[in-house]
């Protein structure tokens, strides 16, 4: 399958500046023999005018965060059928930003990729460790809590994202070496939970198009959820086009 790449665009950027982001990265993802699938997850004020963008192309839209409930008293908060009305094709949950950040526990990213499921679309659920807990040896234990906590049952197929907590607009990256081991032992955990179930897995954490080559040239590698390396649509499309063709 198609390596995924996957657009974090954060809290970033005016609504005019997305909608152009969008319509460049479409129009060159529609000229362009690409060997990989891209996915723009803008802030929710700029989903309709980056789907509109990207319509008729192959670029899907996804949504940072949602609520869980399908509707009722959560102000400040989106439902997953308010993604989809609009033409969401992924949510991401979990991410660093918002189990650290924002105190999210394991339990509700398991019930908002439930909810992302259950509505037909994709849960991108975000597993990593921080640095203390890799320095102190504890990242398999962590990831493995991670995931045994917060991914959807039932699912017919899964993406989760490895990306470490260090890694995250550092500009540090993890080695190539523990890229691969983390993601092996992601595969190995999530056999073990969801049995037979496709999975997905996307490296994040300072992905550039200085790096991306080699770490896309891992097979354990399924894409990349990328952050600052997105806001340009130049650097996300040179990162695009360094996944290999199959
Ligand atoms: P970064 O962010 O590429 O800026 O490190 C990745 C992410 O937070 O998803």
């Amino acid at each position: 399958m198609s390596k995924l790449i996957v657009a974090n665009w954060k809290m970033n950027g005016t609504l005019v500046e997305a909608h152009d982001r969008a319509v460049a990265i479409a129009t060159a993802a529609q000229a362009e023999d690409l060997a990989a699938r891209l996915v723009l997850c803008p802030p929710f004020p700029h989903l309709p005018a980056a789907i509109k963008a990207v319509e008729d192309s192959p670029v899907t839209v996804g949504a940072q965060d949602c609520h869980w409930e399908p509707k009722g008293a959560f102000t400040g908060d989106v439902s997953v059928a308010m993604l989809a009305e609009i033409g969401c094709g992924f949510v991401i949950v979990g991410h660093s930003e918002r189990r650290h950040g924002k105190g999210e526990t394991d339990d509700t990213i398991r019930k908002k990729a439930t909810a992302v499921q259950a509505s037909g679309l994709r849960p991108i659920v975000c597993v990593g460790e921080t640095l203390v807990e890799r320095e102190s040896a504890r990242a398999e234990a962590v990831v493995g809590a991670q995931l045994a906590g917060s991914l959807p049952s039932g699912a017919a197929s899964l993406i989760v994202a490895y990306e470490p907590v260090w890694a995250i607009g550092t500009g540090k990256v993890a080695s190539l070496a523990d890229v691969r081991a983390m993601h092996r032992f992601i595969q190995s955990e999530v056999a073990k939970l969801h049995p037979g179930v496709p999975l997905v897995i996307l490296y994040g954490g300072s992905v550039s198009p200085d790096n991306a080559a080699e770490i896309m040239a891992l097979d354990e590698v399924d894409g990349a959820l990328v952050g600052g390396a997105s806001l340009k649509a130049e650097s996300f499309l040179a990162i695009a086009r360094s996944v290999p063709q199959a």
